[in-house]
C-alpha cells in the first residue's frame, strides 16, 4: 500500500446534497507515539485502546455548488458557530483534497459535539478528525457505491492521521496498531490496523478512568512537541525502544500477563514524558497532583496486590487502567483516595470500545 491507493479515479455517481452523521471515539495509547517525520508519518510504531464513551459526534451537512474556486464550509461546537475551528479544518481540506478531489464542489456545514466536557484537557483531536473523516468518506462511499468496507475504514485512518496523527488509531476497536513494525505484518505507517493476534480475557472490557487533573490549555501543544524529537539526544533509542516494546506486548498480551503489561505500559507514559523533560527547549506538563496519583497508586497496588496501573498521554491528566473483574474495588479506591486531586473532582468512566459508528446516511 502506499499514498498512491487513496488517490481516487472518476465517481460514478453524482449527488446533490445529503446529512451523514458519525460518532468517533478517544483513543488512549499504551506504546506511544512521539515524533513524527512529514506528513504525520510516525518515527515509531504506537498501540492504543479505543475508548468508548468519550467520543466526538460529527453531522456533515453538504449541497452542490456552482463555483468551485475556494473550499466553502462552516463548524458549529454545541450549537455554535466557531469560526477559530476554521483554519485547522481549511489546513486539513488542503492536505486531504488529492485524495477527496470533490471537496471544492460542495458547501459543507459541520456540527461537532463531544460527550466528555469541554476543557476538559481530553484532546478532542482524534475523535474529532477521525469523526470528520468517517463524515467525508460517507459521502465518498455515496459517490463511489462500490467501496469494501476495509477499504472504506483503511482510507478513514488514513485521513484522519493527515488531520491529527493520532487519530488515525480511532477508526475501529478495541486495539489498533498504527506505524510500521516487523511484529505486525499488516501494520504500516499510513493508517491503523486492528491488533491482529490473540489477546487475553484478562484485557476484555479493560477499564479506564481519566482523572482530570488539569482542564487548562497545554502549555506547549503536541504539534511542537513531536518537532522536539528532531535532533531530540535520546530520540533513536527511544524510537527502538518502542520497537523493542512490541515485540515485548504480544506475548503479554497473549498470555494476559497483568504484572508485566503494567510495567511496560507505565515505563512508555513516563518515557513520554521523559522526552519532552530532555527535550530542548525542556517542558513539563505534568502538575503536582499528576504525581500524588501516580504514587498513590503504586503504594495501593503494592499493598493489595491489584492491578492497578496508570498511562499519560500529553497533559496533566491521569488514565488509570485495570481489569474488569477488579473494577469495583479499584473504583472505590478512585473515589475515595483519588478523585481530590482532580480539578472540581471531576474524571470520567470509560473502558475499551469498538470504534466509530455511523448515526445517519
Ligand atoms: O496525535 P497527536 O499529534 O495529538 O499526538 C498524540 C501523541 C500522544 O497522545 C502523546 C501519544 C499517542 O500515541 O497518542
Amino acid at each position: 500500500m502506499t499514498e498512491q491507493n487513496f488517490i481516487p479515479k472518476a465517481y460514478s455517481n453524482t449527488i446533490e446534497s445529503g446529512k451523514v452523521t458519525w460518532e468517533s471515539p478517544s483513543n488512549i495509547a499504551l506504546i506511544k507515539y512521539w515524533g513524527k517525520k512529514k506528513d504525520q508519518i510516525p518515527e515509531n510504531p504506537s498501540i492504543s485502546f479505543t475508548l468508548n464513551n468519550c467520543k466526538t459526534i460529527t453531522s456533515l451537512t453538504f449541497s452542490k455548488k456552482e463555483n468551485t474556486t475556494n473550499f466553502e464550509f462552516e463548524v458549529y461546537l454545541d450549537g455554535e458557530k466557531k469560526d477559530d475551528f476554521k483554519p485547522k479544518i481549511e489546513t486539513f481540506f488542503n492536505r486531504v483534497e488529492v485524495y477527496l478531489p470533490f471537496l471544492r464542489n460542495y458547501k459543507f456545514k459541520i456540527e461537532t459535539k463531544n460527550t466528555f466536557p469541554h476543557s476538559s484537557g481530553i484532546a478532542s483531536s482524534a475523535s474529532g478528525m477521525s469523526a470528520l473523516a468517517l463524515c467525508l468518506m460517507s459521502l465518498k462511499r455515496q459517490l463511489n457505491p462500490d467501496m469494501p468496507d476495509a477499504y472504506f475504514n483503511q482510507k478513514a485512518s488514513f485521513l484522519a492521521r493527515l488531520g491529527s496523527g493520532s487519530a488515525c488509531r480511532s477508526i475501529e476497536g478495541d486495539l489498533i496498531v498504527w506505524g510500521r513494525t516487523g511484529v505486525i505484518e499488516e501494520s504500516t505507517d499510513l493508517f491503523g490496523v486492528k491488533y491482529p493476534y490473540k489477546v487475553h480475557e484478562n484485557f476484555k472490557e479493560y477499564q479506564d478512568t481519566i482523572l482530570l487533573v488539569d482542564k487548562g490549555e497545554k502549555q506547549v501543544s503536541s504539534t511542537v512537541g513531536h518537532n522536539l524529537m528532531h535532533n531530540h539526544p535520546y530520540a533513536k533509542n527511544r524510537f527502538q525502544q518502542a520497537h523493542d516494546n512490541f515485540k515485548a506486548l504480544k506475548p503479554i498480551l497473549e498470555s494476559g500477563n497483568l504484572e508485566a503489561f503494567i510495567q511496560l505500559i507505565e515505563s512508555e507514559a513516563l518515557t513520554l514524558h521523559a522526552m519532552m523533560m530532555t527535550s530542548m527547549p525542556y517542558f513539563i506538563l505534568m502538575k503536582p497532583n499528576t504525581l500524588e496519583i501516580i504514587n498513590k497508586i503504586w503504594k495501593f497496588r503494592q499493598e493489595t496486590g491489584l492491578h492497578i496501573s496508570f498511562t499519560l498521554d500529553a497533559g496533566a491528566n491521569v488514565h488509570v487502567l485495570y481489569p474488569k473483574n477488579e473494577a469495583s474495588v479499584i473504583l472505590e479506591f478512585i473515589k475515595n483516595e483519588l478523585v481530590a486531586y482532580c480539578q472540581n473532582g471531576h474524571y470520567i468512566c470509560d473502558q475499551i470500545g469498538m470504534g466509530a459508528k455511523q448515526l445517519t446516511m
